[in-house]
């Protein structure tokens, strides 16, 4: 099965399951715009909590803070959004559709890419076990001609962007021969700028309202706050702030499930360090958020950086941690040192002092900023994207499976009666109502105990167990685990102590530090 299959049938079973549901379903869906249900939801609880933990409870140095959505619009004004939150659009004058200029000359670079990737295959065909693959690359025309040209559309594309050379990108599409995948057509419009933000009005009567912004990110909630918290918590710099919470782009080419939405939650930390020192922290948190990704068990090889040459308009050094999603390697969560610049820009509109006293060297400053910025949608996908496996077993039967990390699960022990009768269900509640207190867990009586694991195995619950007619004399239980499908029997009195095993916070956090 290829890829995009898998990528398809993985959305169906989000939806299936209760994980994700497209928004506004039954007027047909909004675009971009999705609801987590009642297992979803679940799920990116326990994402979030699996970060806030890492970030603010095991940091004594950082803390967290709920800042509003609204805000007063001067900010956007000084963060720079209002200027250059933009991406840049062409529309095709045939179709009537739009898209983003440096997504269609991506695309065109990919399919020069997948060529040469073509051609590596047939070599491989052709010269059997004697191919050598680096020598190949290196000498082979057709990958030489089309690595190069992909090159050169690659340079002059950051090109073009750096100096916001919007007639160039224009150029660059006609150059390349880019045609409307909708009408087939090379009838292009200029390329324009489009600012992502959406905006609203705040007051009762139009005329007096303010327009306002939805915030595109969560960290400017942050640095406003800057000063309330660093002197009401005493922090002593370096110290992080940290805020989950949603954010709003008004993204033209938004596809690609949940990975990029129009509104989707953010998880940030600022991290405020001494002029100089910004650099040193930048590669510390770089490494402390990839140990996080792969502390989930999801893959190490699934993760990779990349460094950014193109920067943020506030960034002197950026990279983002990238995943494996089934559509290839893709911006997980970026790493930026974002220099002063957010909390100068914020003394200069606002007029207040946003400075720091540190006692150690008697000066005063405006700190510098390290940030960590993750999407918690494009988490769960990395996390349902990686879990989902289709499997045959040696019975010949089929199960899909998700291999959710257990700390993450939805639901940690299912509680299954194996009939409905003779006070096997009466037994099942009561060992229900006594570990509903420390683990989600989930009671299930109907259909045969088969199809019962199946529907565990398919929402990822790591523990089955079935209470049987000896369990009413022996006080034993079978429990099943999820992935190597083994069954045992044990004492109910262990059952908290075995899920609390393979489970628990602690034992899953301590494998950061
Ligand atoms: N404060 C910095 C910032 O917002 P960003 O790289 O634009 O930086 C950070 O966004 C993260 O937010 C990304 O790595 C991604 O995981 C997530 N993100 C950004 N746009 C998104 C979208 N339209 N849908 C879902 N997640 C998105």
């Amino acid at each position: 099965m290829t890829q995009e299959d898998l990528f398809k049938n993985l959305i169906a079973h989000a939806k299936e399951y209760g994980f994700i549901f497209p928004s506004s379903e039954i007027y047909d869906g909004l675009g971009a715009v999705y609801d987590y249900g009642q297992l979803g939801v679940e799920l990116k609880n326990n994402i979030k909590r699996y970060w806030w933990d890492a970030m603010v409870r095991l940091h004594d140095n950082i803390v967290g803070i709920d800042s509003a959505i609204f805000m007063h619009p001067r900010i956007w004004e000084a963060s720079g959004h209002v200027g250059a939150f933009n991406d840049p659009l062409i529309d095709n004058k045939d179709s009537k559709k739009r898209y983003r200029a440096d997504v269609l000359l991506e695309e065109y670079v990919a399919k020069i890419e997948e060529k040469i990737e073509k051609e590596v295959e047939k070599g491989r065909k052709k010269f059997g076990e004697a191919f050598d693959e680096v020598q190949f690359r290196a000498t082979n025309p057709n990958v030489l001609r089309n690595a190069q040209k992909a090159e050169e559309v690659r340079a002059r594309m950051a090109a073009a962007l750096n100096a916001n050379d919007l007639a160039d990108m224009r150029q660059l599409i006609i150059d390349c021969e880019i045609a409307c995948p909708v009408s087939g057509s090379r009838n292009w419009t200029e390329v324009r700028q489009f600012n992502l933000m959406f905006s609203t009005q705040m007051g009762s009567v139009s005329e007096e309202a303010n327009v306002i912004y939805l915030r595109p990110e969560t960290a400017q909630g942050i640095f406003v706050n800057f000063l309330n918290v660093q002197k009401t918590g005493r922090m002593k710099i370096p110290f992080g702030i940290a805020q989950i919470g949603k954010a709003f782009r008004n993204e033209i080419v938004a596809r690609q499930f949940i990975f990029r939405m129009r509104e989707f939650e953010q998880m940030e930390m600022q991290f405020f360090v001494r002029p100089g020192e910004e650099m040193k922290w930048y590669e510390y948190w770089k490494e402390a958020r990839l140990r996080w990704h792969k502390s989930l068990g999801l893959g190490d090889a699934k993760y990779r950086f990349h460094n950014h040459e193109k920067l943020a308009h506030y960034a002197n050094a950026a990279a983002d941690i990238e995943f494996e999603f089934p559509f290839g390697f893709k911006e997980l969560e970026g790493i930026h040192s974002r220099t002063d610049f957010d909390l100068r820009r914020h003394q200069q509109f606002s007029g207040k002092r946003l400075q720091f006293f540190d006692p150690e060297t008697n000066e005063s400053y405006v700190p510098y900023v390290v940030e960590t910025s993750i999407g918690l949608d494009r988490t769960i996908l990395a996390v349902l994207s990686a879990a989902y496996a289709e499997e045959k077993l040696e019975s010949g039967e089929e199960r899909v499976v998700m291999r959710i990390p257990a700390v993450l699960a939805p639901i940690k022990l299912a509680v299954l009666p194996l009939v409905k009768k003779d006070g096997l269900p009466e037994k099942a509640r009561e060992i229900m109502n006594e570990l509903k207190f420390d683990f989600n867990c989930q009671y299930d009586e109907k259909d045969s105990i088969g199809k019962r694991y199946r529907r565990q195995d398919a929402i990822g619950t790591p523990y089955c167990i079935t209470i049987d007619h000896q369990s009413l004399e022996d006080n034993c239980v079978t429990i099943r685990e999820r992935d190597s499908m083994q069954q045992e029997r044990v004492p109910i009195a262990t059952l908290r102590t075995i899920v609390d095993d393979l489970v628990s916070w602690r034992k899953w956090l301590s494998k950061i530090q």
